[in-house]
């Protein structure tokens, strides 16, 4: 996925990134502070926002292949199972049983089908967020720090079920999170956003362990583990 000249203003934010390439079938990670503009270049790419100018090359993707989790499960006032078959439904998929289960069993719901979705636990309504998102196999994905909150055996099966479906066929990911072991663990591309602006692009490595932005290097100094100088 390309970007040019993307710009979009809201109060007295403006993000503008001048020309930015996400590699297809790449883990990308997106780090920054609050405010830096993350989620809303993640709306600008699945098609929530519209730019003010500029363009985004999805380079033959469509709205089809593409989706987004975020940090609050908005999910369906129905049942589980109705939630999970939401996407294949909008898209005129019929639901295979097995390809239900498989999912279903992945986040542990497998005896929950019939439950009203908004009586899960909060961890549990995001593990049913995501795999909704993945169960009709699209080709974007961006996890708006839909980790945070979670304990630590949920996020290590959102990544390893990242990592399965990367294996099997490669999905373009987009993780924004202020987790970065998680960072480092998955991905192969690291982008850092301050003010609206992406500042730097990297390997984990440039990134977390070998910074050389002075922004980079400040975001880093106030994390719980320190990484600058770690490798
Ligand atoms: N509708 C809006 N009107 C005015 N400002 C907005 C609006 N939506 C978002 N913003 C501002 O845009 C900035 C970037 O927000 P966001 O992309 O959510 O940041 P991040 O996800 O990196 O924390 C913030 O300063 C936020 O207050
Ligand atoms: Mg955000």
């Amino acid at each position: 996925m390309k970007i040019t000249d993307l710009k979009r203003q809201q109060g007295e934010f403006c993000l503008h990134i001048p020309s930015a390439t996400f590699e297809t079938g790449k883990i990308h990670g997106i780090i920054g502070g609050n405010g830096s503009g993350k989620t809303t270049l993640a709306k600008l790419i699945i098609g929530i926002l519209s730019p003010d100018s500029g363009t985004i090359d999805y380079e033959g993707l469509t709205q089809q292949d593409i989706t987004m989790t975020g940090q609050k499960p908005y999910l369906l006032h129905t049942s589980v199972y109705q939630n999970l078959i939401y996407p294949l439904k909008i898209r005129h998929i019929q639901p295979q049983k097995d390809v239900v289960e498989y999912w279903l069993e992945k986040a542990g719901l497998q005896h929950k089908q019939t439950q009203y979705a908004l009586s899960l636990s909060s961890g549990e309504q995001q593990k049913l967020s995501f795999i909704r998102a993945l169960i009709f196999q699209p080709k974007l994905v961006i996890v708006d720090e839909t980790l945070s909150n979670l304990d630590p055996d949920s996020v290590h099966l959102f990544e390893s079920i990242m990592l399965e479906e990367q294996s099997k066929h490669p999905i373009t990911w987009m993780t924004i999170s202020h987790q970065l072991v998680h960072i480092s663990k998955l991905c192969d591309q690291v982008h850092f956003m301050e003010g609206g602006q992406l500042l730097q692009s990297g390997t984990p490595e440039q990134m977390l362990y070998h910074p050389t932005h002075p922004s980079v290097i400040q975001y880093l100094s106030n994390t719980e583990v320190s990484f600058k100088g770690r490798m």
